[in-house]
């Protein structure tokens, strides 16, 4: 008897799930989001664990939350791994991080290739270890004809490095006479490294903190925002559907009425 009962309230659960990733299908769901994935050490420092033990955590995160996404046909998911400015950290962690992409990418792999996604990078390849470079390399090309969501790693990247470097570009063209005049917006877009991109619809910040690290700035101009207090590690595929659902009742008007 108790396990019918069980069976039962667990079939219930799961047809909920479905439904409701049914509905957000079915009112549109964001093209882009991009998520600042912030909280791994503060949850490693809750359970008296070393600081890295957080950022292992938040890798099985990523995992769960690109299949979500992928089931939910959003087409791209940028995810920012690490910034310009977190060499900063003690060289353990650093060297940590470094190495994640490789654990992250060599049991990831095969079901991304499965499952259509398109891995992409944006950030300073070049200043990356040898060993870093190697797998998120591998994983590009591997990934390079899937046509389904792209999953973009903003590693060793800052958005004020990125213009700058736009803006460099920029010259470099205009000397060589490829551009000529003033440049619009939307050509200035392409000099940026989310050329290919459409702008974030939605930008998610975990772990209470509220400003943007040098993420994206030119590209969230008017992305909806959307912050919680869970920490990455704690973070799911229900918090993920939450977040989209608040998107969906939000109006977005662009300086429209
Ligand atoms: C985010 O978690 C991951 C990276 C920045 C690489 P943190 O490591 O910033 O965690 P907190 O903010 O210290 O808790
Ligand atoms: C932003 O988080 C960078 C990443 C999530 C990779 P940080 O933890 O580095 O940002 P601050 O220092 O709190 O602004
Ligand atoms: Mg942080």
């Amino acid at each position: 008897m108790y396990s019918i009962w069980k069976r039962f309230v667990k079939k219930d659960a799961s047809s909920d799930l479905t439904d409701r990733i049914q509905r957000i299908r079915e009112f549109g769901v964001p093209q882009h989001i991009a998520i600042i994935m912030d909280g791994n050490g503060r949850w490693a420092k809750k359970r008296a664990l070393p600081r890295v033990a957080g950022h292992h955590e938040g890798m099985k995160v990523v995992r769960k939350i690109t299949r979500m996404a992928n089931q939910l046909g959003v087409s791209a998911l940028t995810v920012y791994a690490f910034s310009t400015e977190n060499w900063k950290r003690p060289k353990t962690e650093v060297e940590y991080l470094m190495k994640l992409p490789e654990e992250f990418l060599g049991s990831f792999l095969p079901e991304l290739i499965r499952e259509n996604v398109r891995v992409e990078m944006i950030g300073d390849f070049t200043t990356l270890p040898a060993h870093t470079q190697r797998a998120v390399q591998k994983a590009i090309d591997d990934t390079k004809d899937n046509d389904g969501l792209v999953l973009n790693f903003a590693l060793n990247y800052g958005s004020r490095a990125e213009i700058v470097k736009g803006v460099n570009n920029v010259l470099k063209d205009a000397q060589k006479g490829i551009l000529k005049g003033d440049i619009s917006e939307d050509v200035f877009s392409r000099y940026l490294m989310t050329s290919t991109l459409p702008d974030p619809d939605l930008l998610i910040r975990t772990s209470g903190e509220i400003r943007l690290s040098n993420f994206m700035l030119w590209q969230l101009a008017y992305t909806e925002l959307w912050f919680t207090e869970v920490l990455w590690p704690d973070f799911n595929e229900t918090h993920l559907l939450e977040a989209i659902e608040v998107y969906q009742k939000r109006a977005r008007r662009y300086g429209g009425v």
